[in-house]
């Protein structure tokens, strides 16, 4: 049977303090496969970001289950959710987030060293070679173009060797050419690493690559696309079949896939 990579059931959110008070996750249920890839779209300010950071241990729920790689997050201290998010766990965000001040191969060997690996600087120079970066290393991100940026971002994100991939609007900064390379790089490592991927995306074109889609509306998944079954089973409405086999319903939509 497949082994679930992420399981959330009635997640809630409250960001903010006074009058600025949002209730931006309003019951969140969400059962993602190890392997699967996942599209999210929604308007903005829906808490599509919001989910992600809480996918990621970035932001705690304030009440129910959050599960990545069949822990639960909400008993981990600080300092254990981080080092559970380094190992499992690889982000990539729309607006990169490169330190400036370090060079493409810093970047991407550093968060690998304070890991406590030993051979950050090789394995950090073997993943910006894998994203066709190799003759870039020695490069600031300023020297970089967008999509280069992008890359070495995505290098840090791969280099831990994550389970789990979330990008946030990852071509959102990039020109239609440059974000269609950068996400063939991304599906291409995704089948390749046999990594479970989410994503955020306003581009119908990037969120139909993706294996399944969900619509968010206000802090709430208004539409998940093919697989209302196995979110019942989250929810503990039913219980899995035996062999797997789709019911009716979810067989019509396994054919229109
Ligand atoms: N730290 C915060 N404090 C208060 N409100 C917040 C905070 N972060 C996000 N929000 C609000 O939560 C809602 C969802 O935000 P976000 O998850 O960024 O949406 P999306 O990514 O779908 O555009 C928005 O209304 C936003 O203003
Ligand atoms: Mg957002």
């Amino acid at each position: 049977m497949a082994e679930t990579a992420i399981r959330l059931r009635n997640v809630q959110l409250t960001l903010g303090s006074g009058r600025s008070t949002v209730h931006v996750l309003k019951g969140i249920d969400l059962h993602v496969e190890r392997g699967e890839s996942v599209g999210i779209v929604g308007p903005s300010g829906s808490g599509k970001s919001t989910l992600l950071m809480v996918l990621a241990g970035l932001e705690r729920a304030d009440d129910g289950l959050v599960e990545i790689a069949g822990t639960p997050l909400s008993g981990m201290s600080e300092d254990q959710l981080a080092a559970f998010r380094g190992r499992n766990v690889g982000i990539v965000f729309q607006s990169f987030h490169l330190i400036p001040n370090m060079t493409a191969l810093e970047n991407v060997a550093v968060p690998l060293e304070l890991a406590g690996a030993s051979d950050a600087f090789e394995r950090a120079t073997r993943e910006l070679g894998n994203v066709g970066l190799k003759d870039r290393a020695g490069h600031y991100p300023g020297e970089l173009s967008g999509g280069e940026q992008q890359r070495v971002a995505m290098a840090r994100a791969l280099a831990p060797e994550p389970a789990i991939l979330i990008a946030d609007e990852p071509t959102g900064n990039l020109d239609q050419e440059t974000g269609r390379q950068v996400a063939d790089l991304l599906f291409a490592e995704q089948a390749r690493r046999q990594m479970t991927l989410v994503l955020v995306t306003h581009d119908p074109a990037l969120a139909g690559r993706c294996g399944r889609t969900i619509a968010v509306r206000s802090g709430i998944i208004h539409d998940d696309g093919l697989r209302d079954d196995r979110n019942d089973e989250a929810r503990g409405l039913r219980t899995p079949s035996p062999d797997g086999a789709p019911d009716g319903a979810n067989a019509a939509a396994q054919a229109v896939r």
